[in-house]
């Protein structure tokens, strides 16, 4: 029996971690620290919220009596907490660095004076930068650091600390650098979740510049059992990369797939809006690492998508509110 302290449990991928811990492993407590901020869903959880070994606080990882009251009381330190949103950095980076940076550094010292047993730290493809479309070249763990936006540097500086504070003070460390996820939860500012909720609404999808983005998605279930088993079985000290078995898919293939799952017409159906400024062209990962660790992807694209459309057709509870302010921050952006 562990206690379990997630940061970031009502974003998306930290929601249905703690989702999936809680059915794997009935002994263990999980704490959720969650600032809420736009990105932060109460709702997310609301089926475990009863559940007795789970137990909600509100606040941010930078207040640092809080954070060394909550690592007080638990072994495991699940780090999710994040400003995660890309085209959110684009527009006001200093929350980026406040929350991914100095946030950060106050869990570790918090993990540091009470001796945490275990401290995963979960980040992303992006720190590596972007490579060349059609290149075959893939990120591995000992690729450079190469950040291109206010997001991935903050982000690459984070992991920076982590593993300065494995070499410094001996904290117990694992890293995961993961591959774009979808699935259920996932905020409708995201690509895959915006036009999805677009076409449930008979609009059309919003697509970048070209199109000819590259990203190696994955379901956010299989990132869920990747964290899992570095958690169990990773090596202390090490980085593990998270990436699909998919075919190399670009953005505008992606639309043109739902497009067709939704039965409706490309030609009416796809706006080309303005680029994000620096974006990353490709990202591919190598995994081999964590596949020898025994993991690999059950999901394919086909069927992560249906079920993914499948869920936002059932929860518009979940996701029409958001949905309105996505769009609000998109006309902003003009990318409307
Ligand atoms: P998200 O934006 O959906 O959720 C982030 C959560 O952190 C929210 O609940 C938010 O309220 C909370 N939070 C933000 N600032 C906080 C603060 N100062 N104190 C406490 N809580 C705070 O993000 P996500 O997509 O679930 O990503 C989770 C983590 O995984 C992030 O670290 C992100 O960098 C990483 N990641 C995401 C992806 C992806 O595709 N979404 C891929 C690889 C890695
Ligand atoms: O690679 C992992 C990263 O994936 C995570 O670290 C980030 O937290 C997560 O937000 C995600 O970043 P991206 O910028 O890749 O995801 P996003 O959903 O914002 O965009 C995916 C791609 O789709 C990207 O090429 C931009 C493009 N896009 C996005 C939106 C919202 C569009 O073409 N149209 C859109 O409407």
């Amino acid at each position: 029996m562990s206690n379990v302290l997630v940061t970031g449990g009502c974003g998306f991928i930290g929601s249905n971690f703690i989702r999936s811990w809680l059915k794997s492993y009935p002994k263990d407590k999980i704490i959720n620290l969650d600032k809420l901020t736009y990105a932060g869903h109460i709702s997310s959880l609301r089926d475990v919220e009863k559940d007795k070994n789970y137990k909600f606080v509100k606040g941010d990882i930078c207040d640092s009596k809080l954070v060394a009251k909550v690592v007080n009381e638990v072994e495991t330190v699940v780090h999710f907490a994040a400003e995660s949103h890309v085209d959110r950095s684009v527009v006001g980076p200093a929350v980026f660095v406040k929350t991914n940076v100095l946030g950060t550094q106050v869990l570790l010292d918090a993990a540091v004076k009470y001796k945490v047993k275990h401290f995963h730290h979960i980040s992303t493809d992006e720190v590596f930068g972007a490579l060349p479309l059609s290149s075959g070249e893939k990120f591995r763990e000992n690729t450079n650091y190469d950040p291109r936006s206010p997001y991935s540097a903050s982000k690459a500086a984070s992991d920076h600390l982590v593993r300065a504070y494995f070499h410094t003070f001996n904290l117990p460390t694992t890293i995961t650098n993961c591959a774009n996820n979808y699935g259920p939860y996932h905020d409708p500012e995201k690509l895959f979740p915006r036009m999805i909720t677009d076409l449930i609404d008979g609009s059309p999808v919003k697509i970048y510049g070209d199109g000819k983005y590259v990203r190696d998605w994955l379901h956010v279930e299989d990132h869920i059992r990747a964290i899992d088993l570095v958690i169990k079985k990773g090596k202390i000290g090490e980085t593990y990369l998270v990436g699909s078995t998919i075919k190399e898919i670009n953005n505008l293939a992606v639309a043109r797939k739902l497009i067709k799952l939704f039965g409706k017409s490309e030609k009416e159906y796809i706006k080309f809006v303005k680029d994000r400024p620096g974006h990353d062209r490709r990202y591919a990962i190598d995994w081999s690492k964590l596949a020898r660790l025994g993991w690999k992807p059950k999901y394919d694209l086909d069927t992560g998508l249906n079920e993914t459309v499948e869920w936002y057709r059932q929860n518009e509870w979940w996701w029409r509110l958001l949905k309105a302010r996505a769009e609000k921050l998109y006309e902003k952006t003009g990318q409307k």
